[in-house]
């Protein structure tokens, strides 16, 4: 093409080549466009090349025009590409939604096993008459022990090795993370009258290594019921109903002596083994869940020691009361067969899909 750029015809080609980039509406057709104008054998770019056959005194002021309009016009074709773009997006048949593909499952968060359980456990007390109250984690050595008939120097207070809290600030002793949750018997006690009817769950902390068993921070339930007439076959009925909740209405249940300062008697409660006395598939012979037992130990238990009702602030000539204390944990790995406590605290996804 041996065009030789003037003014004339440097203007007529940008008319011309604006008019035309209008009615080209396609990707395609912008495309045949753009090589026709401004590819390597284009228009534009033959008149460009042509640029040395000018005349030398306006060869300066012809290209600068020719490179204005090479500008304006690679700018008009970018808006008119970006805007085919996104009308081809809507209408060609590449790229359509597919509206009767299946849709991918949306992740739903679910609650913590734990979680799950300690809520069933509450359900269980709440539709027996009792309310939920929660307490501190960070608590006084007072209620932590004293107020539960365990005084310093009690060789009862090693069943619960803790984590103390350094502060000056001594109220009711030192300050430790509480143990288990029976501090919040005597809170209770200290802030109420009878009847009492209540389940705290919440968090305790022990001084321990972690094991398959054995976690430093754990849940429990506590339970606590005070009332005038309140008698160890209270402690059993609520107990009793609260095993074949949670574990199946052909439960039945056993207590033995244990020892817990707070309470006398004190109990601990087991439930026959729901693995091998239920299905008949396992052989209690074989049976890993009650090791070989029959029976699986839930919590413990007992009538409220009177030393612990008269310290609260109640009359212990007139009141009686049963509290109890289980691990949610526990609960949850006997009913769905986990197998390391530790399991609970690893965050690991894989695990906590299953529940
Ligand atoms: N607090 C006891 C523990 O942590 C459990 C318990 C609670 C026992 C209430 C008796 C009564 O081991």
């Amino acid at each position: 093409m041996d065009n030789i750029p003037d003014i004339n015809n440097i203007n007529e080609t940008y008319e011309k080549a604006l008019g035309e980039l209008k009615d080209n509406k396609t990707e395609q057709d912008l495309s045949t466009w753009r090589t026709k104008y401004l590819g390597r054998k284009g228009i534009l770019t033959g008149l460009l090349r042509n640029l040395k056959s000018t005349p030398i005194d306006s060869r300066r002021e012809i290209g600068q025009q020719l490179n204005n309009i090479k500008n304006l016009l690679e700018n008009n074709y970018e808006e008119a590409i970006n805007a085919a773009g996104k009308s081809d997006n809507k209408n060609s048949s590449v790229n359509h939604v597919d509206i009767t593909m299946p849709g991918r499952p949306i992740q739903n968060g679910r609650l913590h096993p734990t979680t799950q359980i300690i809520r069933e456990v509450c359900e269980a007390f709440l539709s027996m008459g009792f309310d939920v109250a929660e307490g501190p984690e960070v608590e006084w050595e007072y209620y932590n022990f004293d107020a539960l008939n365990i005084p310093a120097d009690h060789p009862a207070r090693d069943m619960w090795d803790t984590l103390w809290v350094e502060s000056d600030k001594q109220e009711k002793g030192n300050i430790l993370l509480r143990t288990h949750t029976s501090p919040m018997q005597a809170r209770i006690m200290e802030n109420r009258e009878p009847p009492v009817r209540v389940v705290v769950p919440g968090k305790v902390f022990r001084y321990e290594a972690s094991d398959a068993t054995h976690e430093w921070h754990f849940y429990q339930v506590e339970g606590l019921a005070v009332d005038q007439g309140l008698t160890f076959a209270d402690l059993k009925g609520t107990l009793f109903e609260f095993a074949k909740r949670i574990f199946g209405e052909n439960r039945k249940i056993r207590f033995r002596c244990d020892y817990f300062p707070f309470v006398e008697p004190g109990v601990d409660m087991s439930i026959d083994c729901f693995a091998c006395s239920d299905s008949g598939s396992i052989e209690p012979e074989n049976c890993s869940i009650c090791k070989r037992t029959g029976w699986i130990e839930i919590m413990g238990a007992g009538m409220v020691h009177p030393r612990v009702l008269e310290q609260a602030g109640y009359d212990p000539n007139k009141y009686t009361g049963f509290a109890f204390g289980l691990g949610p944990e526990r609960i949850a790995m006997l009913k769905y067969g986990i197998d390391d406590i530790r399991h609970f605290y690893s965050n690991d996804i894989r695990f906590l899909n299953q529940f």
